[in-house]
């Protein structure tokens, strides 16, 4: 695969499993007639946003993210930018102040603000969203690491633009209760579940989330069976191989579709490796 330089908008949250990186092997293997294209496990948003389609639904059952970018859907960059600012020097936010960093939290878990808790994630240690069980903000602080840089500010213009600009709608459901029953030929359905061969923080069933089992890996292999029936086109993003473990009813499953093998990383000469190291694809049935 020939993979061409362009550049794509990165969500301003970094987020565990985000798709940037992969961005340039999987885009081109995606149809380029879409008519709406579901993100059905949207995350930071980051395949959907960069999405070639006349209509865009993101979909993540946690519902922070969703949340977020709704409310910024309804407000003008300008006054995204000063809530930022504002909320910034009023709680005296900065690299090295770690207690009003704790102060800030504690206000977040208070009042929920949703901008907050993107603010608070500027601050986090690895720029990581974490909740405890139950739902409090517990991201320690990203001491003399972690702030609201030219970097984000770059990340939160360009994506709030291309939430402006695009037809775009934000839901916040199980992926088994979203409405996919008026989809036609001519859509599309991306999906980016939780990996059951590895970890991340949002599927391990802690945290105040349910996690990922092997019936929700079931479940879904079923829902992209019944779409294929119907004739609409799908890709999913999985892990068959991850250290020494396999996902084999995954692969027993994609017998019946293609199977695109994703280089580690893009920027080498990586020679798969069946014996240890990560194997990542895109299955489609197109
Ligand atoms: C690998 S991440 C997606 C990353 C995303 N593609 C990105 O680039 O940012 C998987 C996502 O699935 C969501 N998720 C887990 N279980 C879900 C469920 N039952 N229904 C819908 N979303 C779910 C998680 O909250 C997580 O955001």
């Amino acid at each position: 695969m020939r993979l061409i330089d362009i550049k794509y908008i990165k969500s301003p949250i970094n987020y565990s499993g985000g798709k940037y990186r992969l961005l340039k092997q999987i885009m081109p293997l995606f149809p380029s007639n879409i008519d709406t294209f579901v993100d059905l496990f949207c995350g930071a948003g980051t395949v959907g946003i960069n999405a070639n389609a006349n209509k865009i639904i993101f979909n993540d059952y946690i519902h922070y993210l969703p949340e977020l970018f709704n409310l910024w859907k309804n407000k003008s960059l300008e006054e995204i930018n000063q809530y930022i600012d504002k909320t910034i020097e009023e709680n005296n936010l900065s690299p090295t102040s770690k207690d009003s960093f704790i102060e800030f939290r504690k206000k977040y878990n208070t009042t929920k603000n949703i901008e907050d808790l993107f603010i608070l994630i500027c601050y986090s240690f690895n720029y990581q969203m974490r909740f405890n069980n139950s739902h409090q903000y517990n991201s320690s602080f990203g001491y003399e690491a972690s702030t609201m840089n030219d970097n984000i500010r770059n990340n939160i213009n360009l994506f709030v633009n291309a939430i402006h600009n695009k037809d775009v709608t934000f839901l916040s459901k199980d992926f088994r209760e979203v409405d996919l029953s008026s989809l036609t030929k001519n859509d599309f359905v991306y999906c980016d579940p939780p990996y059951l061969i590895s970890g991340a923080v949002y599927q391990d069933g802690k945290r105040g989330f349910k996690g990922w089992s092997p019936q929700d890996d079931i479940d879904l292999y079923g829902l992209l069976d019944n779409l294929n029936s119907e004739g609409i086109r799908f890709a999913l993003s999985n892990m068959i191989h991850s250290k020494n473990r396999s996902n084999d009813y995954l692969i027993e499953w994609s017998k019946k579709y293609n199977v695109n093998y994703l280089r580690a990383n893009y920027n080498s000469n990586y020679q798969r490796d069946m014996t240890g190291k990560d194997v990542e694809v895109l299955i489609t049935n197109y």
